[in-house]
């Protein structure tokens, strides 16, 4: 059974249409890839399914249910959300009371504390409770990143370059317990991220926009091997990734 369907999404600014006519299926406990240079429309994308941004055209469907237009905090308690590209934790709290703030969606504080250290416990940073995020590592800020996503609990899990800042050593330890979310709580992930290795580690599916466009759409060597995909990484139109 399908639990995300997006039909013809578009979404425009002004003149510059940064999602365009995209169209994608998602099986519950997919671990998808989102791929594509710097300005594609990933952000913008996702953006759109946790309703921070409404689509000019198309539809999207969540269980079935259609959910393009509904506020974010209905869909984040329908069960879909989304971290911050290049927005971090609030540096001087502590990692517990990052959390915290986010399990606050459906709990009252003692509730949404108890699950916070839970959340923190699943990936692996239960004993960092107490520190300022200042203090925290980069991996251990990803992590946690995940955790305050964890703690508004999702099926549908969207993260937008949380590994951005790691070395490939450090990715690979995100990327264990991205695979244990998945494994062990059944999560649906949808994975944007720049560094081309750990994308292909972790993905088991890879969509690939450009210029606003779904250009592609399969396995990971698949697409590596899609003629479309290349030109558009090779091509010089784009931006330094990052
Ligand atoms: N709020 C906005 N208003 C106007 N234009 C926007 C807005 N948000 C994004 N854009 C533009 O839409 C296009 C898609 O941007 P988006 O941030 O979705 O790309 P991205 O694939 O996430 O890129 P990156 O890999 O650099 O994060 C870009 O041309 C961007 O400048
Ligand atoms: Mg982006």
């Amino acid at each position: 059974m399908t639990i995300l369907q997006a039909q013809d999404l578009t979404v425009r600014f002004g003149g510059l249409v940064a999602v365009n006519g995209v169209s994608f299926g998602i099986e519950p406990k997919e671990i998808i890839g989102l791929i594509g240079p710097n300005g594609a429309g990933k952000t913008t994308l996702f953006s759109m399914m946790v309703g921070l941004q409404r689509p000019t055209a198309g539809s999207m469907h969540f269980d079935g249910q259609r959910i393009d237009g509904r506020r974010p905090h209905v869909i984040a308690r329908q069960g879909m959300t989304k971290t911050f590209q290049n927005t971090a934790l609030f540096p001087e709290m502590t990692l517990l009371d990052n959390v915290t703030t986010a399990g606050l969606l459906r709990h009252p504080l003692r509730e949404a504390r108890a699950l916070a250290v839970d959340c923190l416990d699943r990936v692996g940073l239960k004993q960092f409770a107490d520190i300022d995020v200042d203090d925290l590592t980069f991996p251990q800020r990803a992590l946690g990143e995940v955790a305050r996503a964890l703690a508004t609990q999702p099926r549908v899990l969207l993260l937008d370059e949380v590994m951005a800042a790691l070395t490939p050593m450090e990715m690979d330890g995100v990327i264990q317990t991205l695979r244990e979310l998945r494994d062990r709580d059944g999560l649906t992930l949808v994975v944007v991220e720049h560094h081309m290795r750990a994308i292909m580690r972790l993905s088991e599916r890879l969509l690939v926009l450009n210029f606003g466009k779904l250009i592609a759409d399969g396995s990971p060597a698949e697409v590596s091997q899609n003629e479309e995909v290349i030109k558009a990484y090779l091509g010089g139109d784009h931006a330094q990734h990052h």
